[in-house]
């Protein structure tokens, strides 16, 4: 199978990075077809595939499409592959807030792949939500699916809807940990650790408790209640955020950005 990954950037380089690391797919399976000149000199020495700057040089023998542009770029770019796609070629986009209808209406083809990676993607450890259109077939998914995968976890959902939720809690989502970790490390400072120290103690107590939670069946309030002894430190500081609406805060913060997320979604770019 010929991959084609348009848009060399963040994301395009990420994919052809993890497809090459796992194994899934080999050099002479890979061509990435990217615009900028110095990019493409860049990509070309990272030996990741055959690297284009014309798509009608690459855009033919391709089976699958990974767009991986930023979504503002997306109607110049179809306006200049449109004449070249074919009908059996199967698309996968991982542009947000681009519907499946704008693709398939803006290159005139049926076969698209709907993904919303996260940024952990870069070290493996992403989180990918996905769907299509009813016209992909199961062992085309399977393939797109194995693919993502290379990058962490997936998850199949039915309805594009979905994607917009995926985009809030899991696109999104590594922000709200990073705000989270960010306030434990100025209270860390508060108490008088050091800017390292105080990482450290964050850092590990994130990845410590991530780890504890994923080993086992408890649900976070089962772990919250082990730890939070009567009359004792984690009790006070659970009550202080309680009374604070924090849990409250975070559910609208993820509000805010499905909002936003489907806002993006009707402006069809
Ligand atoms: N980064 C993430 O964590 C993340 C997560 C979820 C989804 N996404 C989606 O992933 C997509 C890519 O994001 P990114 O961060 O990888 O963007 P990026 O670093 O800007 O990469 C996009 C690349 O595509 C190139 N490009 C633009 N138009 C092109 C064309 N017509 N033909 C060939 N190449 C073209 C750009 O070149 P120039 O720089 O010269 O314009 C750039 O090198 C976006 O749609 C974004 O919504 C990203």
């Amino acid at each position: 199978m010929q991959i084609l990954i348009v848009g060399g950037g963040n994301m395009g380089l990420t994919y052809a990075q993890s497809f090459l690391r796992s194994h899934i797919t080999s050099q002479e399976n890979m061509m990435i077809l990217e615009k900028s000149i110095d990019k493409a000199f860049s990509l070309a020495e990272k030996e990741i595939g055959t690297v284009y700057g014309n798509p009608k040089d690459c855009l033919p023998q391709a089976d699958l499409v990974i767009l991986a542009v930023k979504p503002q770029d997306y109607t110049t770019l179809f306006e200049q592959i449109k004449p070249l796609v074919q009908e059996q070629q199967v698309f996968l986009s991982i542009m947000a807030g681009v519907k499946i209808q704008s693709i398939q209406e803006g290159l005139g083809i049926k076969k698209v792949i709907r993904a919303m990676p996260n940024l952990p993607a870069q070290i493996g450890m992403g989180m990918t939500a996905f769907t299509a259109s009813e016209e992909v077939t199961r062992i085309e998914l399977v393939t797109v699916q194995n693919l993502l995968s290379t990058t962490g976890k997936t998850v199949y959902v039915e309805n594009e809807d979905f994607i917009d939720a995926a985009t809030a809690i899991s696109g999104s989502g590594p922000a709200y940990v990073w705000y989270f970790m960010d306030a434990m490390m100025s209270a860390a400072r508060g108490m008088g650790f050091s800017e390292s120290e105080a990482e450290l103690l964050v850092g590990q107590t994130f990845r410590g408790a991530i780890e504890l939670y994923n080993k086992t069946d408890l649900s976070c309030q089962e772990w919250i209640d082990r730890v939070s002894s009567k009359g004792g430190t984690t009790e006070a500081a659970m009550k202080k955020m309680r009374q604070l609406e924090v849990h409250q805060d975070i559910v609208a913060g993820a509000k805010a950005a499905l909002e936003r997320a489907v806002e993006l979604g009707k402006l069809g770019w």
